[in-house]
């Protein structure tokens, strides 16, 4: 187990950025105009009319206009065509061809009447969309757009790079999917050493270095602020920089943890926090966990820090049934008490959630809180218990526990979803403030900050 040492570290790097399919497909424009289409500049370009339309068959015709040819060079949709399988084909300039369902092009009409461009919401509503819908007509505009005209007479305009951005494409999906995907770092216990405090002062300052915290806690797990003034009120400083603390049972922004007489919870006392995430008594746990030193411990009082994702992935590798177990069998979390309200909390999931990929995506684990109430068949208790000892094992083992002392001015903040956390026993007026924010936030600030300065990441 590394200790107090903070330097250079070895990263274990998971997942690769891809291109977005939008500037694959600008790149593929032979004028080389970068065409940036808005919604809203869209919207504005799209004729309704009321007038009916007779309803004809699907054809097989292709459809493409004089216009389309005369923009040649500029030109990105060569042909449009309605397929009888209830989708209409794009046929693109650059090659290739995309297909988009009738019945989704008219519930995704661009036109003022069916989308608010202002609020980006949609007005069409379920209930006036026939499922079975075929439009009349499509052809392409100026080769950048296509428009189509539908049973009623009503016409949407759908931009190209609207289109694109929306293929249905396997390729198309898995580059979105991919470009979402969170780039993790997994780490071990050398990843102390690249713990290095932040200036607190930047973050109450400087966007990008507020930016960069939170960040580097969505692919790393962790950061570090230092500098932060040794009282209460600093994590709610610093939440409101983005947005707001999280209210808990515990209060409605931070909560003091030290020794105090008469507690519900072990926090609340000197004694030792074995490694856990915290809330898992919630349907939904804190997504961030700040932890602010306002004085140390005398003696003792060091913070375990473990990547559950990590600790995860290896349990998977060296014990695949434990794995399998631990993200199949239902766990209960209670807790009661009174703190700033009365509570009575329980809930029932896996330690280890995954996703429908089959990525872990949370870590639920207090040992502490877990209920002796199991809702499993007789003969799967103990394997669960074979399982937890293997998962303990990994989180313990010295390759992947970080063990730190902070302090005083110290403030760490950690993904609660992903890290394992423990407190050693201490003596002495040791006095930390908790407090927690939610991952929508977080994330909400972190694409609001990307989209407006065009960072890729
Ligand atoms: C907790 C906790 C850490 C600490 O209160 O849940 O993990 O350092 N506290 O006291
Ligand atoms: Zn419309
Ligand atoms: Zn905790």
């Amino acid at each position: 187990m590394a200790l107090l040492t903070r330097g250079v570290a070895r990263i274990i790097t998971s997942g690769q950025a891809t291109k977005f399919l939008s500037t694959t497909s600008m790149k593929s424009l032979s004028c080389g105009r970068a065409l940036s289409f808005t919604v809203s500049r869209m919207a504005s370009s799209v004729r309704c009319t009321g007038e009916k339309a007779e309803v004809s068959p699907p054809s097989h015709r292709w459809f493409s206009t004089p216009a389309a040819e005369s923009v040649r060079t500029a030109s990105a949709i060569e042909k449009v065509r309605l397929d009888s399988n209830g989708v209409v084909e794009v046929e693109w300039s650059s090659g290739g061809v995309s297909s988009f369902p009738y019945v989704w092009l008219r519930d995704n009409c661009q036109c003022p009447d069916c989308h608010s461009a202002m609020t980006g919401f949609r007005r069409v509503m379920i209930k006036d969309i026939d499922p079975s819908i075929t439009p009349v007509t499509a052809e392409v505009v100026d080769g950048k757009s296509i428009q189509l005209e539908w049973p009623d007479g009503h016409r949407s305009e759908f931009d190209w790079q609207w289109l694109q951005d929306r293929s249905f494409t396997q390729e198309a999906r898995d580059q979105r999917r991919e470009a979402k995907r969170r780039k993790l770092q997994l780490w071990g216990s050398e990843q102390l050493e690249k713990l290095q405090p932040v200036e607190f002062d930047a973050l109450m300052k400087d966007e990008m270095a507020l930016y960069d915290f939170f960040n580097t806690i969505d692919t790393v797990g962790l950061a570090l602020t230092g500098n932060v003034p040794c009282k209460v009120g600093q994590q709610q400083r610093l939440a409101e920089r983005i947005a707001y603390l999280r209210p808990t049972h515990y209060g409605l922004h931070e909560s003091s943890v030290y020794s105090k007489p008469n507690t519900s919870n072990l926090a609340f006392t000197g004694q030792r926090l074995h490694c856990h995430t915290d809330m898992p008594q919630y349907s939904s746990p804190a997504g961030i966990l700040l932890l602010h030193c306002v004085q140390e411990a005398e003696e003792g009082g060091e913070n375990e820090l473990i990547d559950g994702y990590h600790a995860a992935y290896q349990l998977k590798e060296k014990d695949p049934e434990a794995f399998h177990t631990l993200t199949t069998t239902p766990v209960s979390f209670a807790m009661h008490g009174k703190d700033y309200i009365r509570y009575d909390l329980e809930k029932t999931r896996p330690i280890i959630s995954l996703n429908p990929e089959g990525e872990v995506v949370r870590i639920c684990y207090a040992n502490q809180l877990r209920s002796a109430l199991m809702d499993v068949p007789v003969e799967r208790v103990q394997p669960f218990y074979r399982a937890m000892r293997a998962w303990d094992d990994v989180l313990y083992h010295p390759d992947n526990c970080i063990l730190t002392k902070l302090n005083a001015g110290e403030m760490v903040v950690f993904d609660n979803w992903r890290l394992v956390h423990g407190r050693r026993g201490f003596q002495g007026g040791r006095h930390v403030q908790t407090a927690y924010m939610d991952w929508d936030e977080v994330r909400s600030f972190l694409g609001v900050v990307r989209r407006e300065r065009n960072l890729n990441n």
